[in-house]
């Protein structure tokens, strides 16, 4: 049973996972993780405080346009939508009952214009306008392809645009192992515990490999914060929802393991072009 085929359906029936997961569906960022209290409530204020800090990396201000690729229910986006003014904001995302659930959830303040459309981030709709920011928040690394990913935003960015994103990072020196392990065990393992309308598969990478695909389509690595130690707290918090909720706790504590070893890292990467 797969983690966001069933998400929404569950919230009416477990209030708990709506206020985990209800708004963001991503790790929490705890600036000292020892002060992190495991409940559900501190996990659903971290998760805000990872949005927080992305769009305080990105240096987002009043009057920018944003394009939130994978969105999920849009809990950047209302983030944006909070804080700022005059933001041309679009989330983009392949799961039809998430844009609903976005749309019906989050409604345009302080002179904000917001749409919510569904399509694949591989495959961007033509949007009559170019942007300032693309974010990709935990979510790329089940696109089909971060290079075309990366193609069709360079030709959605103004000039000078910049592209966010937060993902899980190999470490390089267990490249290999990592190859054979992602392909034999750990795609089928995420695949069943996201869930199929959230991707068919899912692919980890380095650094290396994210400047090479910088370089082929014109972008510079030009940022790389390591956050892997801030969002450790997530896990005891997740693993024990899945447990309840979906017995899928071999892969979480398949990633918790391998990020407490720093072999995954937890990082935000910031592109400009
Ligand atoms: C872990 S969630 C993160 C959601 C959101 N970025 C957040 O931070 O709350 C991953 C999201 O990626 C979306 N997704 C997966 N493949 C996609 C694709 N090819 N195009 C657009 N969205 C996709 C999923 O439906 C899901 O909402």
């Amino acid at each position: 049973m797969g983690y966001f085929d069933t998400l929404i359906e569950k919230f009416e029936d477990n209030p708990a996972l709506e206020e985990a997961f209800g708004k963001h569906i991503h790790w929490g960022y705890w600036e000292n993780p020892d002060n992190a209290t495991g409940t559900l409530l501190d996990f659903a204020m971290a998760a805000n405080n990872l949005s927080q800090l992305v769009i305080k990396t990105a240096q987002i201000q009043d009057a920018v346009s944003i394009l939130d690729a994978g969105c999920g229910f849009g809990g950047t986006i209302s983030l944006l939508n909070d804080s700022f003014h005059n933001l041309n904001l679009y989330g983009v995302n392949i799961d039809n009952a998430q844009v609903e659930r976005a749309r019906k959830k989050i409604l345009p303040q302080n002179n904000n214009n917001i749409q919510f459309i569904n399509a694949n981030a591989c495959d961007l709709p033509d949007f009559n306008l170019l942007f300032d920011y693309s974010i990709a928040l935990e979510c790329i690394f089940a696109f089909p392809s971060r290079e075309i990913f990366f193609q069709q935003v360079r030709k959605n960015l103004k000039p000078a645009g910049k592209l966010i994103i937060v993902d899980f990072i190999i470490n390089p020196n267990m490249r290999k192992f990592w190859l054979w392990f992602e392909n034999q065990i750990l795609s089928k393992l995420i695949t069943d515990t996201y869930g199929s309308k959230a991707t068919n598969q899912v692919k980890f990478i380095g650094i290396k490999e994210y400047e090479n695909i910088a370089k082929n389509t014109g972008f510079k690595l030009e940022k790389v914060i390591d956050i892997n130690k801030n969002v450790q707290p997530t896990y005891p918090v997740i693993n024990k929802i899945i447990v309840d909720n979906f017995s899928d706790l071999i892969t979480a504590k398949g990633l918790e393991i391998f990020s407490q070893f720093n072999l995954i890292n937890y990082q935000i990467l910031v592109f400009s072009s």
